[in-house]
């Protein structure tokens, strides 16, 4: 086969939480440019109708958008089933859903705060893995791709809330020990770390606070952010046969921001 042929999705059913908007549409995107069928979940019926359409306009021949509240164990659980039931067999699941939501010091920070975050990033990651990813193993094929951060191997000096940290780390750690599991059952697991990417919640953030935004490119050898349409050449290597001999990997894609 030839090298380009290998990146192609034709006949591929992917999964991507969250990707709705931000780094999870644009992943959705490149996928649907190969020739996937998608299925997207996030909370809001007028994310997900917008990303339907802008999917369908991108080369998805089909494309199921989901409503699914993947912050508590319950919704995460509830959402794989349905997705199951209703349109196994699944090849690739992008686990993208996270966020850091809470920015109190750790002296501070409520234990229910804490257990959400871990839930938001790591718990409901490790049940879509075990349930969609698990029915992939009697396939002997697929692809698992975790949404893990720069954020799991240093800490951030802007804000705090440190089960974000925690949790992206862990999730790393994960992506490993369950890819070494699956090797022998051809299932991948690999995760992508980003460094900071102009999503929308971020720039929102920047416009109430335009000098972080600043201090933050100081830091980045790039100089800049990250556009999020930039994370979809990765995502896409990772989700097609073109990674067939990568497992494992925890990959990050940053403008250089951890070689400082
Ligand atoms: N942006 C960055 O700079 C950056 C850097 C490092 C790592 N990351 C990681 O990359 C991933 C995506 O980040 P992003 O910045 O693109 O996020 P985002 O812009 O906030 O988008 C998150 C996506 O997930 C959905 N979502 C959020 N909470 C959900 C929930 N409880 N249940 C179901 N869907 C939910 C959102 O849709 P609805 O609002 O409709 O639910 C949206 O589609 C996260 O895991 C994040 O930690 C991001």
């Amino acid at each position: 086969m030839k090298l380009l042929d290998m990146f192609k999705l034709t006949g591929r059913r992917a999964v991507v939480t969250g990707g709705t908007r931000g780094l999870g549409l644009e992943m959705a995107r490149g996928l649907a440019e190969a020739g996937a069928e998608l299925i997207v979940a996030s909370r809001s019926e007028e994310h997900l109708a917008a990303a339907r359409d802008e999917l369908l306009a991108a080369g998805a021949p089909c494309v199921e958008a989901l409503t699914a509240d993947l912050m508590t164990p319950a919704g995460a659980t509830e959402f794989c089933e349905d997705v199951l039931r209703r349109f196994a067999p699944i090849d690739i699941l992008i686990n993208n859903v996270g966020g850091r939501r809470v920015n109190f010091p750790t002296e501070d920070l409520p234990l229910e705060d804490w257990q959400r975050i871990l839930d938001l990033n790591l718990t409901q990651a490790f049940l879509c893995t075990k349930l969609i990813g698990g029915a992939m193993l009697p396939r002997r094929r697929g692809r698992v791709i975790n949404v893990s951060s720069i954020s799991g191997f240093v800490a951030g000096k802007q804000m705090r809330g440190r089960s974000y940290e925690t949790s992206k780390a862990a999730l790393a750690m994960f992506t490993k020990a369950v890819a070494a599991d699956w090797a022998p059952h051809g299932v991948t697991v690999n995760a992508i770390a980003p460094g900071t990417f102009l999503t929308d919640a971020n720039r929102r953030w920047f416009a109430d606070r335009p000098e972080l935004k600043t201090e933050i490119e100081a830091t980045i050898p790039m100089g800049r952010l990250g556009e999020p349409r930039e994370i979809a050449g990765l995502a896409l290597y990772l989700a097609s046969d073109a990674s067939s001999y990568m497992t494992g990997s925890v990959i990050v894609i940053d403008g250089g921001r951890l070689l400082w």
